[in-house]
């Protein structure tokens, strides 16, 4: 059953090129609202944790490495059918096949640094959020 929360991440590569605000911007507009937000920084361990499960992929190093590099914005929204609402509004993981006005279309640079984490699932999408936020930082 679909449920009305996901979790993304703003990536330090939209972070670095001055993104964030009109990210925010194309989240608001699109109807979501931000139950948990922060401005903050993964070290190698915790990105390597919460990418676990790509662990045994070729670009598990250079993942983790790039999600370390530089602070992120992490989040929790809200909608109805957010979990898939949000990966229309991001669009595919590699921005050369997102969807024009996709998020990842507009401000991503390259499968690897695409701008946006969006969760996959209802399932991660709560996992994930648990990862970044404790209860009493989610309103
Ligand atoms: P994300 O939605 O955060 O989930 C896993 C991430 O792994 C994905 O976005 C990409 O940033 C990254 N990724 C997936 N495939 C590749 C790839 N072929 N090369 C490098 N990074 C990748």
């Amino acid at each position: 059953m679909a449920t009305n929360r996901t979790f993304t991440m703003i990536k330090p590569d939209a972070v670095k090129a001055g993104h964030i605000g009109a990210i925010l911007a194309k989240i608001n507009e699109a109807g979501f609202t931000i139950k948990a937000m922060k401005y903050t920084k993964l070290s190698a361990e915790k990105a390597g944790e919460f990418y676990a499960v790509h662990k045994e992929r070729p670009f598990y190093g250079e993942l983790v490495e790039f999600m370390s590099s530089g602070p992120i914005v992490a989040a929790i929204l809200e909608k109805e059918n957010a979990v898939a609402d949000f990966r229309k509004l991001i669009g595919a993981t590699n921005p050369a096949e997102a969807a024009p006005g996709t998020i990842r279309a507009l401000y991503a640079k390259s499968i690897g640094e695409n701008a946006v984490h969006g969760a996959d699932s209802d399932e991660n999408a709560a996992i994930e959020g648990s990862f970044h936020f404790a209860g009493t930082e989610i309103f």
